[in-house]
């Protein structure tokens, strides 16, 4: 059996690429065995797995798209309350999935137009909110008044770890290596949050957080339909007063909620993203009695 796994091993090798020629050539098993076996099975490998994620991918994407056509026949569109036709539900769920965190290391450094950035914000502005409170507030920064945002977190960063410590050395040693991808971002939006938009109707703080994060996924939606690439951070010092007076938020539980950074990159580079997520019908439970 030792043998046989021994000779099959050999001729794996010895078959593989050029290191075939080099072993007849040698009569170097051992040299083979040692060194080129392991490469040949870890490029084998990765070249399966790469092979195995993908055509999931593909076939999964293809898969959801066929049952959504099959509950749509012909395509049928919904008619909206105010006249327009909704997109099919291929076309709504499609969006849905090409939806990506794309970040900034893709970015070509070029801006959207501002008609873009606008519309962007009016789909985040029909997000849903209990007790109509529509508690978001956006900061657009771009230009200068980015550089001074990031100047300021700087500052406060500093502040925070204290001048000298280790953690500060590291982060100013991520803060370089980061550099020229920040500054391909066209566009910093704070998420913002006002904890009371209307006295007399306080609700709970999560509800209103709940409402700001589905005004981002619209944006981000909507960027996707847009081909702007963007993602949500919640790095940085989003709590310190300096952040919150910088963006308006100075009432009692007002919160920055995090940085949406907005850029332009390639379509094949947007494309190449990929996700995957575990199938829903493990996340839901049905209960009809
Ligand atoms: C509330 C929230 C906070 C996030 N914060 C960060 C962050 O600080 N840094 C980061 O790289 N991505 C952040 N993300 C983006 C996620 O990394 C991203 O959504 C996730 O990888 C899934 O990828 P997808 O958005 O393309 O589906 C955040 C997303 C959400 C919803």
């Amino acid at each position: 059996m030792e043998d046989t796994m021994e000779d099959a091993m050999e001729t794996l090798t010895c078959v593989s690429l050029f290191s075939s020629r080099y072993c007849y050539a040698n009569n170097d098993v051992n040299y083979v065995k040692k060194t080129l076996f392991p490469i040949v099975v870890t490029v084998l490998v990765l070249v399966v797995t790469y092979l195995i994620k993908n055509v999931t991918y593909w076939y999964s994407s293809r898969k959801t798209e066929r049952d959504t056509a099959k509950d749509s026949p012909g395509g049928k569109r919904m008619e909206l309350t105010n006249g327009a036709v909704a997109p099919t539900p291929e076309q709504v769920l499609g969006l849905i999935k090409k939806r990506r965190s794309i970040f900034p290391k893709d970015y070509d450094g070029s801006a959207p137009p501002r008609k873009h950035i606008e519309q962007m914000l009016e789909a985040a502005n029909w997000a849903p909110t209990h007790g109509k409170t529509e508690p978001w507030r956006f900061v657009v920064m771009s230009g200068e008044g980015k550089a001074v945002f990031e100047e300021m977190c700087h500052d406060v960063t500093k502040e925070q770890l204290g001048d000298g410590s280790d953690k500060y050395q590291k982060y100013l040693e991520k803060r370089d290596r980061k550099k020229a991808d920040k500054a391909k971002v066209s566009h910093l939006i704070a998420i913002c949050m006002k904890r009371a938009t209307n006295p007399d109707k306080t609700m709970p703080e999560w509800e209103e957080i709940a409402a700001c994060a589905s005004a981002v996924q619209n944006m981000h939606l909507m960027a996707t339909a847009l081909g702007v690439a963007c993602y949500w951070s919640t790095g940085g010092p989003l709590d310190s007063p300096e952040l919150l007076k910088f963006c308006g938020l100075t009432e009692e539980g007002d919160r920055c909620l995090g940085l949406f950074h907005v850029g332009m990159a390639p379509p094949e580079r947007m494309q190449a993203y990929r996700a995957t997520r575990g199938p829903i019908a493990k996340k839901v439970t049905w209960r009809s009695d």
